[in-house]
């Protein structure tokens, strides 16, 4: 039997990975983690060993590269677990360079398959998208709902990339698929956060960054939706909650004694929040100002869209903890400290 804490985890040096890899330390596990620091540098890995005091197990590389993975499964196994995070997520970008998207996308998660396979690792789990549902029909949005044609092709990956575990699971994999609606927030030490190349195209980084004096001002994009205030709404999760369920989700794999196993959760709170409830809850809760006007719509956003979390709420006993309150003050902190360090 395979007892190993090892968790391998790609795209570790990002948002999303490395605060994943700090909760995975304190629950006892050994994260392995492999980046190719093309949307990253080692700034989170720094963070990480500041708030766990141990130094990242970290292996440069890429995960199409099926040579590279199967030396790190080699040299570290026996791997228990791979959480597959690497992929490139900029949905505009997407659009620009649609082959890159689904080559490093299809590709590296293929490759992770093929080296698991290789090396007899079975359990895994995947970053999904609430982005795979497009415009519900019902909210809040179930696992069950049907998906809509993708409107980008980031969108793409992520609906063919469950399509190929679907695919591959019976074949000997256990996997989970997370489908995370909107992560923001930060660490509560403000010594993780997101780190946005370029102009973000994410509301919560660029409202920081506009409180910080970076950005002039923010636009909200559309004030004619069918919503309550008319701005587009959204299931916001805290990044820390969002790296909890992945523990959770190990756990399930670990309880779940089947030798092949497909489950797919929905990954928020289950709350909508407007564009302009956040805008202001941001203001009330920093007590900065925050220039912003009324745009345009922004081309592709879906009006509204929140989880149903019951099923990752029920089978993964996790539910999310961190108020939106909460998520902006540690986004605020974040950008702050990294406007200090220059
Ligand atoms: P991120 O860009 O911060 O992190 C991704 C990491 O993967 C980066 O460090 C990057 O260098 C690395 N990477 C990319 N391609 C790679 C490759 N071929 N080999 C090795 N490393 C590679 O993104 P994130 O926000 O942490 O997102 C993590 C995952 O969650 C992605 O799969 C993304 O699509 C998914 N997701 C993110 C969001 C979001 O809003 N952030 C929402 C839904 C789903
Ligand atoms: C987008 C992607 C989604 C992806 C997610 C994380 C689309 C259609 N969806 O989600 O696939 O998983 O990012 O990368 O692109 N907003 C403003 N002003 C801004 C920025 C955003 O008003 O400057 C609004 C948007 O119109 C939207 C909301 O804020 O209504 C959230 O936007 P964003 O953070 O970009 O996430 P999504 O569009 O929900």
């Amino acid at each position: 039997m395979n007892t190993s804490k090892k968790i391998l985890v790609t795209g570790g040096a990002g948002y999303i990975g490395s605060h994943t890899v700090v909760e995975l330390i304190s629950a006892g596990f050994e994260p392995v983690i492999v980046d190719n620091l093309s949307a990253s540098d080692t700034t989170l890995l720094e963070g990480i060993e500041k708030i766990t005091g141990k130094k990242p197990n970290f292996h440069k590389g890429d995960c199409r590269d099926k040579s590279f993975l199967n030396q790190v499964f080699k040299t570290q196994g026996p791997i228990q677990c791979v959480m597959h995070f690497a992929a490139s997520k900029a949905v505009g970008e997407s659009v620009e360079k649609p082959l890159e998207y689904h080559q490093n996308n299809l590709g590296s998660l293929m490759t992770v398959l093929d080296a698991m396979r290789e090396n007899q690792v079975t359990d895994f789990i995947f970053s999904s998208s609430c982005t795979v549902y497009g415009q519900p029909d019902t909210i809040p949005v179930t696992e069950s709902a049907p998906f809509k044609r993708a409107e980008s092709p980031y969108g793409a990956t992520k609906q063919i990339c469950e399509r190929i575990l679907e695919d591959v699971y019976p074949t000997g994999f256990r996997i989970v698929s997370l489908r995370y609606f909107n992560p923001i927030g930060a660490h509560p030490s403000a010594l993780m956060g997101e780190l946005p190349i370029g102009i973000p195209n994410n509301l919560v980084p660029y409202v920081t960054q506009t409180a910080a004096g970076v950005r002039k001002k923010l636009t909200v994009f559309g004030n004619d939706y069918n919503t309550p205030d008319g701005s587009c709404v959204r299931d916001f999760i805290h990044v820390v909650d969002l790296a909890l369920v992945h523990v959770k989700a190990l756990e399930y794999l670990l309880r779940d004694k089947h030798n092949r196993l497909y489950d797919v959760f929905n990954v928020g709170t289950g709350k909508g929040v407007s564009v302009l409830e956040l805008v202001n809850t941001f203001i009330r809760t920093t007590g900065v100002k925050l220039p912003f006007v009324i745009g345009p719509r922004r081309p592709g956003d879906i009006e509204k869209v929140y989880a149903d979390p019951s099923r990752a709420n029920e089978a993964l006993n996790w539910q999310a903890k961190y108020s939106l309150e909460d998520a902006l003050k540690h986004a605020w902190a974040w950008e702050q400290k990294i406007r200090k360090a220059g």
